[in-house]
């Protein structure tokens, strides 16, 4: 276990078969950089394996030091972006170019960054009715995976209120059984949502979740050691044979008390 966190993140391995990792950095900026790390050397794996990579981003403001690091280290690790396809874990219903929109940010600082690429992109078409762009996104995954999609990498973020992708505390799983994207008509958000539902997410290789700042260290403490009764939606993403990260900087990780550097668990 490495202990001095400034230099190297401090690792922490646990869960039934090591497939649970911790991983907290000293910035969100050096969180960034093993995001960048996980998600190319991904990419090179998968398509060397399969000859393809295939991945959903996150929504949300947390994604973009990882986003832009993307773009900047991608150049260097020979990847042929015309065999990857970027997908979305979920999307506010809003046209492509509302400063709300997942894709727009990803398109800014990722997608028209990259070298002259080809990555496919699979864009939820935010701009149409909810329940229709539900579908229709439903049926390009049906198609882009000839079934059930299994990501090669699922990137999630984490709301204070233990949402993830558009799953906020209240939806119901047993809801979607059977579809692998719903429309979301969350609460306490501005716009409906599309989301990826919570069995596609388990059925992840790879999720990452990609969390920083302050203002996540009560949900992370509540999502990763708390007793609650009632799962946040985070809490219930435990992939069923792939590998679960959470990428977290210091300001993060600061609330957790049973998961210090060098105790075992969390
Ligand atoms: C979205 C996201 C959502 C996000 C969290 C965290 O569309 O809003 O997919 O799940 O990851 O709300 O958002 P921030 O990164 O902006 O805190």
């Amino acid at each position: 276990m490495n202990q001095n966190p400034l230099s190297a993140p401090v690792v922490h391995e646990t869960g039934r078969d090591g497939r649970r990792r911790l991983e907290v950095f000293a910035s969100a900026d050096l969180a960034a950089a093993r995001g960048t790390e996980l998600f190319l050397s991904a990419a090179r794996r998968a398509i060397s394996q399969g000859g393809r990579f295939t991945a959903a981003l996150s929504g949300g403001d947390t994604p973009v030091p990882l986003f832009r690091r993307i773009a900047e280290a991608a150049p260097a690790w020979g990847i042929d972006w015309r065999k990857v396809h970027l997908f979305w874990a979920d999307e506010r219903c809003v046209p492509p170019d509302h400063a709300e929109s997942n894709y727009r940010l990803a398109n800014m600082l990722l997608l028209s960054r990259l070298p002259a690429l080809g990555a496919v992109v699979h864009r939820i078409p935010g701009e149409l009715p909810p329940e229709e762009a539900a579908e229709l996104y439903e049926a390009e995954l049906s198609a882009a995976f000839g079934g059930t999609p299994v990501f090669d990498l699922i990137l999630l973020g984490l709301g204070t209120d233990g949402h993830t992708a558009s799953l906020f505390p209240g939806f119901e799983p047993a809801g979607a059984l059977g579809r692998t994207v719903v429309a979301a008509h969350p609460a306490g958000a501005k716009h409906p949502r599309v989301t990826l539902t919570l069995q596609v997410i388990n059925s992840g290789r790879h999720v990452v979740f990609f969390v920083t700042g302050k203002d996540k260290a009560d949900i992370i403490a509540e999502v990763l050691e708390g007793r609650d009764k009632v799962p946040y939606p985070a809490s219930l993403v435990a992939p069923s044979e792939g590998t679960l990260t959470w990428l977290l900087d210091a300001e993060a990780a600061r609330r957790l008390k049973t998961w210090k550097p060098g105790r075992p668990g969390f």
